[in-house]
């Protein structure tokens, strides 16, 4: 079956072009600098850049794949959680298309479709579903931090999540308190490379605790009292350098602890991660490592899939459709839909 996926739930507008686990086109139009000067995503232009991309990106995306139109058989888009008229734009785009084309569609869940993206590996890309489960997985991006337990394929559990922000909003505020640009996390990542992580000691919230649920606005308080204190710390290069390691140091330690704590209680072989934080250099390395120790096995997302495309969605949507789950071309979209 030759499958077209479309994600469009925050700011990325991408099309996929999907065969038998193959990846034969994954395109991505990034947003990126459009919301930068507003220092965060504006609903309202993204919703206006996705109708504006949708039709070039998914041409760019029959053309990267050497098909046309008529060679798709089905139809899949991400359905929620997200931001409603973003999703609209291309659940309705892509629902609109298969009615036309009388072809099955299927609505997918975002998070789901992340819990995909770090079997997608190799060049060309091609998932891989060899002996993975049970696993526990991370997902974490600027708007959501889930622990979840997935036994099987197609069959997960959320363990826990954020209590208030997700761990690249921190990433993002504590940027923003910099005067760093938006978003954040890519520039806390490159400066922390060069500062020395226990240059400040900030707090690990729930790191200790029992649940598998996270809770970053505090960490992002303590930045700003320590600035409010003591503006002069961040000032120079290497100061600021030394408080982005440190801010760093202290979510990787809260994302990956978290993480390994949850897979060796649930007591699952894998772990495994994707969302736009685990791009993070910081946490791959300190994930490899503490992984190892704990005796896991671990597999990342490859950078250009932990955040958000539509290689994840046609994956999925592979994987439901051919267990015959279909949707209306009427489907209504979730944009607070539960994992
Ligand atoms: O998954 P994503 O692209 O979009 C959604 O939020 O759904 O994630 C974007 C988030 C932003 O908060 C961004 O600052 C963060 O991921 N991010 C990073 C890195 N790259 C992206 N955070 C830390 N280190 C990075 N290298
Ligand atoms: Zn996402």
């Amino acid at each position: 079956m030759l499958l077209l996926a479309f994600e469009t739930s925050c700011d990325e507008t991408s099309v996929a072009v999907v065969r038998h686990g193959a990846i034969l086109a994954n395109v991505v139009a990034s947003q990126i600098q459009l919301h930068a000067e507003y220092g965060g995503v504006v609903p309202e232009l993204a919703t206006r850049e996705h109708l504006k991309n949708l039709p070039l990106v998914g041409r760019a995306a029959l053309q990267e794949a050497g098909v046309s139109m008529s060679d798709v058989q089905a139809i899949a888009a991400t359905l929620g959680p997200g931001l409603p008229q973003a999703l609209m734009t291309g659940a309705r785009f892509a629902a609109a298309i298969a009615m036309a084309k009388g072809l099955p569609f299927l609505g997918v869940h975002h998070h789901e479709a992340h819990l995909y993206s770090p079997w997608i590996a190799g060049h060309p890309l091609r998932a891989d579903f060899g002996e993975f489960h049970p696993n526990v997985s991370l997902i974490a991006s600027g708007g959501h931090t889930l622990l979840v337990h997935v036994p099987a394929e197609l069959d997960h559990q959320v363990l826990g999540s954020t209590l208030d922000d997700a761990a690249g909003e921190c990433f993002d505020k504590v940027a923003k308190l910099l005067g760093l640009p938006y978003p954040g996390g890519p520039v806390v990542d490159r400066l922390a490379a060069d500062g020395n992580p226990a240059a400040h000691d900030f707090p690990r919230p729930l790191l200790r605790d029992p649940s598998d649920d996270f809770s970053f606005s505090g960490l992002k308080t303590s930045v700003r009292y320590l600035l409010d204190k003591s503006p002069e710390i961040a000032a120079t290069d290497a100061g600021l350098r030394n408080l982005c390691a440190s801010v760093q140091a202290a979510i990787v330690d809260v994302l990956v602890g978290k993480l390994i704590h949850a897979a060796r209680r649930v007591g699952v072989g894998w772990v495994t991660a994707s969302g736009g934080v685990t791009c993070n250099r910081g946490f791959r390395t300190q994930l490899a490592t503490q992984a190892r120790a704990a005796g896991l096995k671990v597999r990342l997302s490859e950078p250009s899939l932990c955040t958000d495309n539509a290689a994840m969605v046609g994956i999925l949507a592979e994987r439901r459709l051919a267990r015959g789950e279909r949707m209306g071309y009427d489907e209504e979209v979730r944009p607070g839909w539960k994992l």
